[in-house]
């Protein structure tokens, strides 16, 4: 039993009506497992989906700025008032600067909300940990989407990511992702010692995602 947090991305499937029924079927799977799962949804579906299910919801992404002339921006005041749980830091596909990222870290934490720093590698998970995050999520940016978990091609990142970051913040969690399908990558990962696992396409792009869900965690 662990963490599974769900990141929509900006596929098709998890965008508009595709992403609230998706969050719908999250909401549906959380209820009769022990798993504690959440979803990540794009800024645009984030009200909308914090409105209608009640499981954690988290933005992918913030800007590290405070409110002001910044055109397309948005800041993390804007994504609690729309009800998120907090948020994604650094995915790879959406890179900051190391400033950037203490700035968003702390910012989450003095509104009360989560935040999940994601990194490339044992040394970055190490460096996030520092900033004192609630999550590191490391993933290898070679195996996102590849549909190769990490928690098997790649064990020796998870497991000395885990003692990275532990000997750093011991009470930082860590989570890690890439290629994370079914129920065996997820029970891997939490073997190696995380916490849980950030993943995408396996759910979000599964032909029947409800099932794909309920797989991974176990219900079937
Ligand atoms: O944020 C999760 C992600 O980058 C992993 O993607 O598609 O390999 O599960 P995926």
């Amino acid at each position: 039993m662990g963490a599974v947090i769900i990141n929509f991305k900006a596929y098709k499937e998890g965008s508009g009506k595709s992403a609230v029924e998706l969050a719908k079927i999250a909401e549906d799977v959380a209820g009769r497992c022990d798993d504690y799962i959440a979803v990540a949804v794009t800024a645009l579906d984030l009200a909308e989906i914090a409105k209608e299910v009640s499981i954690d919801v988290y933005s992918q992404h913030v800007d590290p700025i405070e409110f002001g002339s910044h055109t397309g921006r948005i800041n993390a005041e804007m994504i609690k008032e729309k009800g998120a749980k907090g948020s994604l830091v650094n995915h790879s596909e959406r890179r900051l600067k190391l400033a950037d990222i203490d700035f968003i870290v702390s910012k989450l934490k003095s509104l009360e909300l989560t935040s999940i720093v994601c990194t490339n590698n044992v040394s970055t998970t190490a460096a996030a940990a520092a900033l004192n995050p609630d999550y590191v999520a490391v993933e290898p940016p070679e195996l996102i989407g590849t549909g190769v978990p990490v928690s098997k091609a790649e064990p020796e990142v998870v497991e000395n990511s885990v003692k990275a970051a532990k000997s750093v913040n011991s009470k930082v969690k860590v989570l890690c992702g890439a290629g994370i399908t079914c129920h065996e990558d997820y029970a891997a990962a939490l073997d190696l010692g995380a916490e849980g696992v950030l993943l995408a396409s396996g759910i979000v792009k599964a032909k029947d995602r409800k099932a794909a869900l309920e797989e991974l965690v176990g219900l079937r």
